[in-house]
């Protein structure tokens, strides 16, 4: 095991967003159904156009965060810890602008190691 936060919180990582592309064989809901796919690109473009994607926001699909719906995907936010459901693409720019700020310059809320 190799204890790398230090390395991580150097290179500037302040938040993280987990979007679930959970796919499942069953008749039970599942984000791959529901946009999941096309609600993480639209946030990684989102934080790609403010040049924060992965040397500050570090984004990753996930399986399920237990908020499954066919109306849209589930997505989380840490450590700010904030969750969400029936995310549409469309919802994504609105969603991660009131989160982050327009400009991502309100990133690190919730982590004791960024409110200096
Ligand atoms: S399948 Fe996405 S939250 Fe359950």
């Amino acid at each position: 095991m190799n204890d790398r936060t230090e390395e991580v919180r150097a290179n500037g990582f302040t938040d993280h967003v987990l979007v679930c592309t959970n796919d499942r064989d069953s008749e039970h809901a599942s984000c791959a159904d529901a946009h999941g796919r096309a609600v993480f690109e639209a946030v990684r473009e989102w934080l790609r156009e403010r040049g924060v994607f992965w040397s500050r926001v570090h984004v990753a699909e996930t399986s399920c965060l237990g908020l499954c719906s066919a109306d849209g995907t589930a997505l989380a936010i840490h450590p700010r810890s904030r969750w969400y459901s029936d995310v549409t693409p469309g919802e994504v720019p609105d969603l991660i602008r009131e989160e982050f700020g327009p400009e991502a310059d309100r990133l690190g809320v919730g982590n004791p190691d960024s409110l200096d």
